[in-house]
C-alpha cells in the first residue's frame, strides 16, 4: 500500500477505511488503555493524531515511543472529536521504523535560533524551520510560474566564469592548481597552466550571460546560486545566495521598474495565498506585524524617486546616521530603511544613481553624471532588488570601461552584443533570501538558507 502524506489526508472530505502514514513522533501521551501519538511527516505544519490501543501486539513498545522516532501507521481515518482538527487515525498496526534516543536534541521545547544554527542538519524538523523551507520551496515555484506566464525563457547561466560582473572583486577563485606548489612565471602564479588556461571564479551574477540571451530570445531570466567573498558580518549577507535575474530586450528603466514591482507584489500575494498555514506561524511567533507588512507590499504602489531626491529627504530628516549622508555617497542600509520604513512606510524604488558608485554596464544618463540604475527598498531589509538599464551604445560602454580600467579584450564577446543589433535592454537581480526574510519576518539571513555559508562557517 502507498503511503499518504499528512497534508493530503488533512484535506480529505470523507473518512477512509485504510490509510498508511509514515512520519516522526512529535509527542505522545497515554491514558489507561490508549496512546495518543502526534506524528509529523514534514508535508505540512500540522501533525496527525494517531490513536493506538492496548490490543496492538507491540503496544508496550508503542507506549514508550520517544520524540523523533520514526513509525509507519496503518489504520482508519476518522473524524476527530478531541484533537483540535478534523481528522485522526485509529491504528490497526504501528511498525516502529527506528527509535530516537533521549539524546535527540529537538525535545519538545523552544530552542533559540542561535542554537538551531549549530544543528542546521536537524533544524528543518522544527515547526519554524520546516515552515520556512516549505515557503522557500513554494517561492521557487512561484518565480518560475511568474516568468513563464509572461513568456520569459529560463536560462542556466554558468556558475564558473572568468568575468567579474559587478567589478567589486569579491570573488571566490576556482582553480585546479596545487596551491602548495603552483606553477609560476615572473614570480607570479601562472594561471595559463590552470584548468581553463586563465583565472576563473564562482559567478557573482548571471547578468552578463542573461544579457546575451535577452538579445537573442527577448525576455529571459536566470535563477540560481551566486557567490560573493565579501567579508560582511551582517544579518543580510551570505557568501552563497540565490538571485532571480530577469533581462528584457527593448525595455527601458521604467519598464524595468514596472517588472520589479510586479514581481515582488506577485510573489508576496502568491505566498499569502498558498502558504497561509506556515505564514500564520511566523505572524504569531516571529513578527506580529507580518500580515500587515505583506498586505501593504502586495497592494501599495511603490514610491519611485531619483537618488538626488532620496538624498534630500535624508539630509532634511535631521537624523544622525552612522554613515554620512552626502551627494555621491552610496545609500547604506540605515538610509534605505529610513526611507522605506519611516519616511514613506512602503516599498520605494530609488533610481538614477551617481555613476561613480555603480558598475560599468549601467546606462549613462544625459547628464553624464548619473546612470539608469534602480534599487527596490523594503522595510526592515533595505535593498532587495538591484538593477539597471544597460549601456547599449558601444562607444559609451567602451569609454566607461576605459575609465574604470577594465580590459576590453577580456569582454570582447560582451562588446560584440553592442556591435551586432544592439538594442536598449534592462534587467535586475532580486535577492531570493532577502525576499524570504521579508515574507517570513525572519531577521537573520542565515535562517532562510538551508545550509548557510558565511565567513568561518561551512560545517554542514
Ligand atoms: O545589487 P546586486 O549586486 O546586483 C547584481 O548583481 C546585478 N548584476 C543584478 C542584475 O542586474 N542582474 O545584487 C542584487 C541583489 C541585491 O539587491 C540583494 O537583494 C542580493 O542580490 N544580494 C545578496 N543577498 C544575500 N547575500 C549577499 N551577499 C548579497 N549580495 C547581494
Ligand atoms: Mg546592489
Amino acid at each position: 500500500m502507498k503511503r499518504t502524506k499528512i497534508v493530503h489526508l488533512l484535506k480529505s472530505e470523507h473518512p477512509v477505511d485504510r490509510v498508511l502514514v509514515k512520519g516522526w513522533v512529535r509527542t505522545r501521551r497515554d491514558s489507561k488503555s490508549l496512546s495518543f501519538i502526534e506524528v509529523n511527516d514534514g508535508s505540512c505544519l500540522r501533525g496527525l493524531q494517531i490513536i493506538a490501543d492496548n490490543t496492538l501486539n507491540n503496544y508496550e513498545s508503542i507506549a514508550k515511543l520517544s520524540t523523533g522516532s520514526a513509525i509507519a501507521i496503518s489504520g482508519k481515518l476518522i473524524e476527530s472529536h478531541g484533537s483540535g482538527q478534523k481528522w485522526e487515525v485509529v491504528a490497526d498496526k504501528i511498525d516502529i521504523i527506528s527509535i530516537a534516543p533521549e539524546t535527540y536534541p529537538l525535545q519538545k521545547k523552544r530552542h533559540s535560533d542561535e542554537f538551531l544554527r549549530t544543528i542546521a542538519h536537524l533544524r528543518p524538523r522544527t515547526n519554524k524551520y520546516g515552515a520556512a523551507f516549505r515557503i522557500r520551496s513554494e517561492l521557487s515555484y512561484a518565480v518560475h510560474r511568474f516568468f513563464r506566464d509572461r513568456g520569459f525563457k529560463y536560462l542556466h547561466s554558468p556558475i564558473i566564469t572568468a568575468a567579474d560582473c559587478e567589478g567589486a572583486g569579491e570573488l571566490f577563485r576556482v582553480t585546479a592548481l596545487a596551491l602548495d606548489n603552483p606553477p609560476t612565471k615572473d614570480g607570479k602564479i601562472d594561471y595559463s597552466m590552470d584548468f581553463f588556461g586563465t583565472e576563473a571564479n564562482l559567478t557573482v551574477s548571471g547578468q552578463l550571460s542573461a544579457e546575451m540571451f535577452a538579445l537573442a530570445l527577448g525576455d529571459v531570466y536566470t535563477f540560481g546560486p551566486t557567490f560573493r567573498a565579501e567579508n560582511s558580518h551582517t544579518s543580510r549577507h551570505v557568501a552563497e545566495f540565490w538571485m532571480v535575474e530577469p533581462e528584457m530586450a527593448f525595455c527601458d528603466l521604467d519598464g524595468n521598474m514596472d517588472l520589479a514591482e510586479e514581481l515582488v507584489k506577485n510573489l508576496t500575494a502568491f505566498i499569502i495565498k498558498e502558504c497561509a498555514e506556515d505564514l500564520e506561524l511566523f505572524a504569531r511567533f516571529v513578527d506580529k506585524n507580518l500580515m500587515a507588512t505583506l498586505d501593504n507590499i502586495a497592494s501599495s504602489e511603490f514610491i519611485r524617486l531619483p537618488y538626488e531626491a532620496a538624498m534630500e529627504i535624508l539630509i532634511k530628516s535631521g537624523k544622525k546616521f552612522e554613515h554620512e549622508v552626502a551627494f555621491g555617497n552610496d545609500l547604506q542600509t540605515e538610509h534605505e530603511r529610513y526611507l522605506t520604513e519611516h519616511h514613506f512606510k512602503q516599498p520605494v524604488i530609488v533610481y538614477d544613481y551617481p555613476k561613480e558608485i555603480k558598475p560599468f554596464y549601467m546606462r549613462l544618463n544625459d547628464d553624464h553624471k548619473t546612470v539608469g540604475a534602480m534599487d527596490v527598498l523594503v522595510p526592515v531589509i533595505g535593498e532587495i532588488v538591484g538593477g539597471s538599464q544597460r549601456e547599449e551604445r558601444l562607444d559609451v560602454l567602451e569609454g566607461r570601461m576605459d575609465e574604470m580600467g577594465l580590459s576590453k579584450d577580456a569582454y570582447w564577446w560582451y562588446l560584440d552584443s553592442r556591435r551586432f543589433g544592439s538594442v536598449e535592454h534592462s534587467g535586475f537581480g532580486l535577492g531570493f533570501e532577502r525576499l524570504l526574510m521579508l515574507l517570513t519576518g525572519i531577521r537573520n539571513i542565515r535562517d532562510v538558507v538551508p545550509f548557510p555559508r558565511t565567513p568561518n562557517s561551512i560545517e554542514f
